[in-house]
């Protein structure tokens, strides 16, 4: 059977024409139990629209797992591996993600107490809160008024021995319903988003590149980031900038002899933009919070040099530096108007190209609300494609 796609539906706050080709809903299949030809339509959906929703799903952990690795069926272990051991209680991702024993590359995410779910007898469950991670929060009053902020603006990778998950799933198994929420980016302007309660925000990985002027496309094609090692740990002690869109720079990541034992080879440079596999377009993905370097490489012979910057290339090692470079870029993408804030309703399956998007956890639950959602990633079997010779013809 033909799978069939539909726009979803944009808030009024977005753009559009930004908009195209981003998000479809897709009916007529069951992403439990695609058959290969669905699914093959289903990928190359996933790859062109970035962001696919399914309504009225039932999914049980083996058939989401299963549907995750159809993607990379290489792929085995949770995108920050399947045992997330005493050396990662550190890392500020530890406290959010419960494993499902019988598939521990799902997990359950969510906020409030949780009961005998899926052999799991009893799971406290926590929605990530902007005051544990940004510098400043906002005021008791405003946020009891429905004021809230984008925790942390990302894409699902360990960035450190594992290998960007293509894709992740995201299952709203119980989405409590409440007033909307506005969203503030708290940075002098008037930037604000209205949202659904505990909406998930993406943007676009395709349109931060596009929407760049010339002298930082030229940048992002001759840029690759280094992450820091065990990034999410070297970064715990540090604060996140109000609009979640990385971090402040007050010297406070842990020292890189202070991190659990780590090597070389196994940090990872990555390029600043990716190759979408299927239409072959550019998504900037690069996780602001995690970098730590940047390479840029020279001008190729016979770019024009005026304007440019680094034309003769450079290595950024100044953590500043490189934060302010990368939020150059990515800061024009995460406009309200190119915010796509997912409204949840019980049982959407929502698939996602990590690979390609951004994506923020965003809102404030009451203690009574008990939100239940199963996510599933793998780390890739491959690493990203940087521009190839063309892109890099095209735009440096
Ligand atoms: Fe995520």
């Amino acid at each position: 059977m033909a799978i069939s796609l539909s726009p979803l539906n944009l808030p009024a706050s977005a753009d559009a024409s930004k908009f195209a080709d981003f998000g479809r809903q897709v009916e007529g299949v069951n992403p439990g139990s695609l058959n290969p030809e669905e699914f093959e339509q289903v990928r190359d959906a996933l790859y062109k629209h970035s962001v696919l929703l399914f309504r009225d799903v039932s999914l049980s952990p083996e058939q989401q797992y299963a549907l995750t690795k159809a993607f990379d069926p290489q792929s085995e272990s949770y995108g920050h591996g399947n045992n997330q051991t005493e050396q990662k209680k550190h890392s500020i991702l530890h406290p959010y993600i419960k494993t499902i024993p019988r598939v521990p590359q799902v997990q359950l995410i969510g906020h409030g107490t949780v009961y005998d779910h899926e052999g799991i007898p009893e799971a406290v469950l926590k929605h990530a809160h902007h005051s544990s991670f940004h510098k400043t929060r906002i005021s008791a009053e405003d946020e009891a008024k429905g004021a809230t902020r984008f925790y942390r603006w990302h894409m699902d990778a360990a960035l450190y021995d594992l290998a960007p998950p293509h894709v992740t799933t995201l299952y709203g198994l119980g989405v409590p319903k409440g007033p909307r929420q506005t969203c503030r980016y708290d940075v002098g302007t008037n930037d604000e988003l209205s949202v659904s309660l505990g909406t998930t925000a993406f943007v676009s990985g395709r349109t931060m590149f596009n929407i760049l002027p010339p002298e930082l496309k030229s940048l992002a094609v001759r840029s690759r980031v280094k992450y820091a090692p065990h990034p999410y740990t070297w970064m715990a002690p540090a604060h996140a900038l109000s609009t979640g869109l990385g971090l402040e720079t007050e010297g406070l990541e842990l020292p890189f002899d202070q991190l659990p034992p780590w090597e070389e080879s196994k940090i990872q440079i990555l390029p600043m933009a990716w190759q979408n596999p299927v239409t072959g377009e550019l998504h900037l993905q690069a996780h602001p919070c995690a970098a730590a370097e940047i390479f840029v490489d020279p001008l190729p012979a016979g770019s024009k040099r005026e304007g440019a910057l680094y034309p003769d290339g450079a290595h950024l090692t100044e953590l500043k530096e490189v934060r302010d470079i990368l939020y150059k870029i990515q800061r024009p993408a995460i406009a309200p108007s190119l915010v796509y804030p997912h409204d949840w309703n019980e049982n959407d399956l929502v698939l996602f190209h990590n690979r390609g998007v951004l994506h923020s956890i965003v809102g404030v639950f009451g203690p009574d609300q008990v939100r239940i959602f199963h996510q599933c990633n793998l780390a890739a079997s491959d690493l990203p494609v940087g521009p190839s010779a063309a892109d890099i013809e095209k735009w440096a």
